[in-house]
């Protein structure tokens, strides 16, 4: 996977990729990250990314001349990427999306500040995304939100595909409940059948619990659920 980052901070970016997963994803070659400073695209000489709205208000509004030529600049290099806008208006990020975004090979986002961003900008990209329903003082967070959530799934990188089908939000259920060392905390123990090295029971008291906890804590996943004969049994014990 290719990504880009056209920010007024770059050094943010800079800062992120030294660390767990992009690092890993750097280092092993999946992932090739470049960092493009907006202000290169501006063209007065205080290097302007933002002016006041047309028709007067609060804030500032990012401009569009900046962004648009950074984008011909970055697609004129390296290719047509697949170009992310992030804004609170954009389409709500959950783990479908992240796929959907895993599966391509050049990303560009562009966060964005103050106000939003002229409306022109829109004309230039390909996906408008939000991480949740706040708003942020900057997008940049949020771009690197979407990228871990995407790279992670990446094939090859991070997990077997066994690992993935069972956790979080895979058919749209929570994780069964884990325990490592110690047997024992503070009076605390951990459910005998996991230390029985019986695996049927075992894989009968993880997707118990995994329908118990999503009942629990986020009925709303059970309603887009497909229920097995085998769940459905389960529940019925
Ligand atoms: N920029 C500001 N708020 C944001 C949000 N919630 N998601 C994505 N980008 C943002």
């Amino acid at each position: 996977m290719e990504v880009h980052f056209l920010t007024i901070f770059p050094d943010f970016f800079e800062c992120a990729k030294a660390f767990g997963l992009f690092k890993v994803a750097i280092d092993r070659s999946i992932l090739s990250y470049y960092v493009h400073n907006l202000r290169d695209f501006t063209k007065d000489k205080h290097k302007t990314t933002d002016d006041t709205p047309y028709g007067g208000g609060a804030g500032m509004v990012m401009l569009v001349e900046p962004i648009v030529k950074g984008i011909e600049s970055i697609e004129g290099t390296y290719g047509k990427q697949f170009k992310i806008l992030t804004s609170p208006q954009g389409i709500k990020l959950d783990e479908n999306l992240a796929k959907e975004i895993s599966q391509k090979e050049k990303l560009l986002f562009i966060p964005t500040h103050y106000e939003g961003v002229d409306e022109r900008v829109m004309d230039y990209i390909d996906i408008e995304i939000s991480i949740g329903d706040y708003v942020l003082s900057g997008g940049e967070i949020a771009s690197l939100v979407i990228l871990d959530a995407a790279l992670r799934l990446v094939e090859g990188l991070l997990h077997n595909k066994e690992s993935l089908s069972e956790e979080t939000f895979e058919n749209n259920l929570l994780e069964y409940p884990q325990y490592t060392r110690p047997y024992d905390f503070r009076g605390e123990t951990v459910p005998d059948v996991l230390r029985s090295g019986n695996h049927r029971e075992i894989e009968k008291f993880r997707k118990k619990e995994s329908l118990r906890r999503t009942l629990l804590k986020r009925p709303d996943l059970l309603l887009k659920h497909n229920f097995t004969d085998e769940e459905i049994k389960l529940l019925k014990e």
